[in-house]
């Protein structure tokens, strides 16, 4: 596999074309943003700790049936994945109230979310990802309703996976983001999944072990990423 030219940065990761028009490579940085890239900065470790955690869980994910984008591994802060068309809308799931439900809705931080919540929200920085339906998504054409009804149903089977992965060890999958494309026609699941895109709390004492570390100032970034891999049983090298 050749490494090509840079088809897009984002805030945290580079895509690069490859001699494979169907596949191309994620590079993870240790570049951080939050606000919507109002607030960056570098954390050692982040892009290899990233990479290497998201190799576990689509590997996890994978093996309970879930079609993602994941190839494999190229290294420490590279992995190959299929060249997707995006779908701009962005899948969120939660079992705990926290992070914008709560300033939204004014509901208390840590309530158990029973059954677990959907929502969608537009990938647009510039309007700060604006919560949308089903509805603005058909007749904006960012997604079909079949696309739709599938994109929810997987995001809420890799809840059944994930929170069990991280309930073995001692954590709370608070919430998380998704994304998804398609691929030869077949909707995949088409994002990482890190402690960037989600949020873990430690299951005894609700310490955040996520990117709300960074958000909200507390430290200990990285080493929280890297506690919840070996707490998972994830190699981050
Ligand atoms: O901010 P909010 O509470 O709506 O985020 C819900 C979940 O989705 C969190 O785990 C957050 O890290 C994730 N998220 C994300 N990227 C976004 C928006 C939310 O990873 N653009």
């Amino acid at each position: 596999m050749e490494k090509r030219q840079q088809l897009y940065a984002g805030k945290a990761k580079s895509v690069f074309a490859t001699d494979d028009p169907d596949h191309v490579i994620l590079q993870f940085r240790d570049d951080t943003s939050a606000f919507d890239g109002e607030r960056m900065e570098s954390l050692a470790r982040k892009g290899r700790v990233n990479n290497r955690f998201n190799a576990f869980i689509m590997g996890k994910l994978q093996a309970a049936g879930i079609a993602t984008h994941f190839s494999g591994l190229l290294s420490d802060t590279e992995c190959l994945v299929k060249k997707l068309e995006m779908i701009p809308v962005e899948c969120v799931v939660r079992n705990i109230a926290a992070g914008g439900l709560v300033r939204r809705l004014g509901v208390e931080e840590g309530q158990a979310l029973v059954p677990p919540t959907f929502e969608l929200f537009l990938k647009n920085d510039a309007m700060h990802d604006p919560m949308i339906n089903e509805s603005l998504a058909e007749t904006f054409g960012w997604a079909t309703p079949e696309q739709l009804a599938e994109m929810k149903a997987l995001t809420f089977r890799v809840n059944d996976v994930l929170k069990r992965l991280f309930a073995d060890g001692g954590l709370l999958l608070v919430d998380y983001k998704l994304e998804f494309g398609v691929f030869e026609g077949k909707i995949l699941l088409g994002d990482e999944f890190s402690p960037d895109g989600c949020r873990l709390w430690d299951a005894a004492t609700r310490e955040k072990m996520d990117k709300d570390r960074f958000r909200q100032g507390l430290g200990g970034v990285i080493e929280a990423y890297e506690e919840v891999g070996r707490r998972i049983g994830a190699d981050l090298g």
